[in-house]
């Protein structure tokens, strides 16, 4: 029996593909990921979250899936993800998938019978719409780039994709749908699986006219660029909170299941921080990632209120703070070491759940891909390419990094001699140590899962301050957003507990924090 989720302090993003290569392929796989479980453990993870690694034509590496209960060839079988799930037990490790539950690959053969005629009992499983005038049904435009809707010549019909014409959205509108993804869940949670990430939910309701999406006059780019509508019809339908409450609620049938929306709030819909409460208060185990670091301005204020908000959003439901994931530019990448190493600090004492993107403890930054290693079907740009922020684990200096024996699927970082874990393991200055010291503290100190956090008026606007309390005792956070020097006055005189630098002390009531440096103090 591992630890309940309202104990878990932390969560560890796989990507399955870029872990650990066991197999000789050049792309991870589960045996992989097992191989690497004492690392996990020693880091002090208390939960990990693997990517799809389910049947699929790997269109999108996976979110493009054939078979919901099957584990694609690539990475292994079900026997191997069974002896993963029993090798993180073991360790006290929860283990949460990827649920892909809005759309399927086109190769799935829910889809393969809905195509295959307009009399088929699967049609209404999926979005079919006569066009308008030899022209799409409406102008919904795809997150992968291009219209929503692909015409299929056999049956004179078009359907519906949010992502790429070979992801079908399911038509949740149809119940049939609801039961049998439920199902899928049930099937994992059967076997032991502790939670499920829940992949891009916002388009689970649609508005049941599918009329088309408002334009956006305040963008100049091209028209089919999603940026170019704004989304007021292909998302967030009438249904949206209801169907996310029917798939929550298959947890409610055992004893401590969790399920963790990938949600981005729509500031062209509203107020966002409302949008998180409504999402996260479908259901008492259900929540959202708080996401909002991905575009981190480097503005105490702003990070301060935004942390702020989304923990008043989540109220009773269980927080959970991101630095970035598998879609987006590494952090080290987006804001460069020293400042990525005080979010990181932030990250890592902040209620709830602090969820740690593979590589992101030792500082992988993006890698420049060549138009050859470009695979990405989503982004036609070098520079946007997801996969830049997938490459292979850096276990090592060697050729591969340790990640596998042969060529990998995408190039390994130039850094590896300098970045990663064998150097870092041997170096107390890393930032390897320090993400599992602040790890080992989420274990030692209760008040940084449990205890509440509010914002504190520095007296210096460059410097964020948080108090967290519990029962009594007091910590205070501090993170110097300048790259100076910053002088701070404590209420009263503090010890430190641990900073992102060494040499950080506390005289009397006088703190000084090193730019970019942050501090936990201990005031009571
Ligand atoms: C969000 C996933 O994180 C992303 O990688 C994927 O391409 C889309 N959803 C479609 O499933």
């Amino acid at each position: 029996m591992t630890k309940a989720w309202r104990d878990v302090g932390s969560l560890y993003q796989i990507y399955p593909r870029s872990f650990r290569d066991l197999n000789g392929d050049g792309v991870g796989d589960l045996n992989g990921i097992t191989l690497k479980m004492d690392y996990l453990s020693d880091l002090g993870v208390d939960a990990i979250w693997i990517s799809p690694f389910f049947t699929s034509p790997m269109t999108d590496f996976g979110y493009d899936v054939a078979d919901y209960q099957n584990v694609d060839p690539v990475f292994g079988g079900l026997d191997d993800f069974r002896m993963l799930l029993d090798e993180a037990h073991a360790r006290d490790i929860k283990v949460m998938i990827d649920l892909v539950p809005c759309h399927t690959s086109d190769q799935h053969p829910w889809f393969v019978e809905s195509r295959s005629g307009r009399g088929n009992p699967k049609r209404d499983w999926y979005v079919w719409r006569d066009g308008n005038d030899g022209h799409e049904p409406n102008n919904w435009i795809s997150l992968a780039g291009g219209k929503s809707w692909t015409f299929d010549a056999d049956s004179g019909q078009y359907y519906l994709h949010s992502f790429l014409p070979t992801q079908p959205d399911l038509n949740w509108d149809n119940p049939e749908v609801c039961l049998a993804i439920k199902d899928v869940v049930r099937f994992w949670f059967d076997m032991g699986v502790d939670g499920m990430r829940v992949d891009a939910i916002w388009g689970i309701s649609k508005d049941p006219e599918l009329r088309d999406d408002t334009v956006n006059y305040d963008f100049h780019g091209d028209s089919n660029s999603y940026g170019a509508y704004i989304h007021d019809h292909c998302k967030h339908g009438p249904h949206f909170q209801e169907y996310l409450h029917e798939l929550a609620s298959v947890c409610d049938e055992y004893d401590d299941k969790q399920m963790v929306f990938e949600f981005y709030p729509d500031e062209r819909l509203g107020d966002i921080w409302q949008q998180y409460h409504d999402v996260i208060h479908v259901h008492p185990k259900a929540t959202a990632f708080f996401m909002e670091h991905r575009q981190n301005d480097w503005h105490g204020e702003h990070t301060g209120w935004n942390i702020m908000n989304y923990v008043k959003a989540a109220g009773e439901n269980i927080p959970f703070f991101c630095l970035g994931n598998h879609d987006q530019p590494r952090v080290t990448s987006r804001l460069g070491l020293p400042r990525s190493r005080a979010l990181q600090f932030l990250n890592l004492l902040c209620p709830g759940v602090s969820v740690m993107y593979y590589g992101d403890e030792i500082g992988m930054e993006d890698v420049d891909l060549t138009q050859h290693d470009a695979q990405d079907g989503f982004h036609h740009s070098l520079q946007d390419d997801r996969n830049r922020a997938r490459t292979p684990m850096q276990w090592n200096s060697s050729r591969y990094a340790g990640f596998a024996n042969v060529l990998p699927w995408l190039p390994v970082h130039s850094n590896r001699k300098q970045v990663n874990v064998a150097k870092e393991t041997k170096d107390p200055s890393s930032l390897l140590w320090l993400c599992r010291k602040l790890l080992e503290l989420r274990h030692e100190l209760p008040i940084l899962r449990y205890g509440s956090m509010e914002k504190l008026d520095t007296g210096n606007g460059f410097v964020l301050g948080f108090r967290r309390q519990l029962d009594g005792r007091q910590l205070q956070i501090y993170i110097n957003f300048a790259d100076s020097v910053q002088t701070v006055w404590l209420p009263n005189s503090g010890r430190v507990i641990i900073g992102t630098n060494p040499d950080i002390r506390v005289d009397g009531d006088v703190l000084q924090l090193p730019g970019y440096g942050g501090v936990l103090i201990d005031i009571t």
